[in-house]
């Protein structure tokens, strides 16, 4: 197989990055079992403890943790076990902030505006049911969204009396173009749209919508428009999260939904949700925090919780957790850091576009994600003609390789290359894709 963009591919600053990595990078470099330069590719992928027998290609769905990761758990997770009682005293606070500080950092974001979450599915249940919708207020999704956002957005409706409306974003995903998704959103918008509620990237198709672009077009619309009555964006942003560079400004939405267990390779069972300040003002919280002093204190003095004040601390949903995982956040999201973000979302985008270069030169298969790397990301969907998604799957996996199906209406096969793939492995799937499509 020709693989004309593989120049593109080559390692570049990987000693510096190790030079640059915090204390457990660096400790794991410095351990002989981490093979490979640090900071190259073959070095990324040995952080992690994948079974080496097969291709690893659903990122999108559970991440495999990365051994800075897996070492500050199983540091906590001792701590824990041996005095948890002490050990929890002694560092909840300190470790706590430290993970929204990390998430907030990452997504340039004051950490005051992140609530920690379990996952995306917490991070969109929590925003949509505990938005202030008023009876006649209508929300705007779309088609190709996710059953998580769709019934999320179901229950919202059912509490509040809103209304709910669904569009479809395109006639065809292959040929479906920024204006397009755009313009498509405008003209759907309506006096009485509250809310716009949206996925970053499609996991049926792996379509990338332009984030930007419609914040900047609703922002034109909520110009005309009196605060209470302004449009709020909100995203399911897992699919982008630990793959594209934009921070939270960047994208212009009100709410980021993600987690962390999937492409930024955090612990799992771990979330985050970015608020804007018109967000705070506009959600209210439904389960009670743990890390709101102000809440807790008024209390425990039996009076009323302070009006307002709505913070992430506030919106993150209380209750003992598993600590541990929490608190190994700050590893995952400088491991990111110290690789380098342009070098990570360059990876994945080269990846998947080898990747959708092979699929497009085999005959009987017809890949669904969009080419342009504007409208996509790290998933490429793709159906064999006359076969169903599921037994493409099944044969690939007796093949070694891992991929899965979009479970959605209508289902497509899916491959997730992301850092810890090679170009080899690219090479793989195509290879086995021949003899099976
Ligand atoms: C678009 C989308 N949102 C949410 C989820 C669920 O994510 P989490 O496991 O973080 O709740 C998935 C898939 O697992 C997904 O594809």
């Amino acid at each position: 197989m020709s693989l004309s963009r593989r120049s593109m591919l080559k390692v570049s600053g990987a000693a510096a990055v190790a030079a640059a990595g915090g204390p457990r990078v660096q400790e794991a470099a410095a351990q002989e079992a981490v093979r490979g330069e640090p900071g190259s590719w073959g070095w990324v992928r040995n952080l992690f403890d994948l079974t080496p027998d097969s291709v690893h290609m659903s990122a999108m769905l559970i991440a495999s943790h990365p051994r800075p990761v897996r070492q500050a758990i199983e540091e906590h997770r001792r701590g824990l076990d041996l005095d948890p009682v002490r050990y929890l005293e002694r560092n909840n606070n300190r470790l706590t902030a430290a993970a929204r500080q990390a998430a907030g950092d990452y997504l340039g974001v004051h950490s005051s505006h992140v609530a920690l979450t379990d996952s995306t599915t917490m991070g969109v249940g929590l925003i949509y049911s505990g938005l202030r919708l008023r009876p006649g207020d209508e929300v705007l999704t779309t088609f190709e969204d996710y059953y998580v956002t769709h019934e999320s957005l179901r229950l919202a409706a059912e509490r509040t009396g809103a209304s709910l409306r669904r569009i479809a974003l395109f006639d065809s995903v292959e040929e479906a173009t920024e204006d397009e998704i755009v313009s498509r959103i405008t003209s759907a918008i309506g006096p009485s749209t509250r809310l716009v509620a949206l996925t970053w990237v499609h996991s049926s198709t792996g379509l990338k919508i332009p984030v930007s672009s419609i914040a900047a077009a609703i922002g034109e619309v909520n110009a005309g428009r009196d605060e209470e009555d302004q449009i709020l964006l909100g995203l399911d942003a897992v699919h982008g999260f630990g793959v594209e560079e934009e921070t939270f400004f960047d994208l212009g939405c009100d709410f980021f939904m993600a987690g962390c267990h999937k492409w930024l390779f955090g612990p799992r069972g771990t979330g985050i949700v970015a608020i804007s300040e018109r967000g705070l003002a506009a959600v209210r919280p439904s389960i009670p925090s743990f890390t709101d002093d102000a809440v807790f204190t008024a209390w425990l003095k039996g009076a009323d919780a302070p009006p307002g004040g709505n913070s992430g601390p506030r919106m993150t949903p209380g209750g003992f957790k598993p600590f541990e995982h929490i608190w190994a956040l700050p590893e995952a999201f400088a491991l990111h850091g110290q690789i380098g973000r342009a070098r990570v979302a360059a990876r994945t985008h080269d990846l998947a576009g080898l990747l959708k270069e092979a699929l497009g030169e085999l005959s009987g298969i017809a890949v669904r994600t969009p080419r342009d790397p504007d409208l996509s990301a790290g998933i490429v969907s793709f159906d064999v003609e006359g076969t169903h998604p599921d037994a493409i799957v099944s044969r690939l996996r007796r093949r070694g390789i891992v991929a899965s199906v979009a479970p959605y209406a209508v289902p497509h096969v899916r491959l997730t290359p992301s850092m810890r793939n090679s170009q080899d492995e690219i090479e793989q799937v195509a290879a086995a894709l021949r003899e099976i499509a």
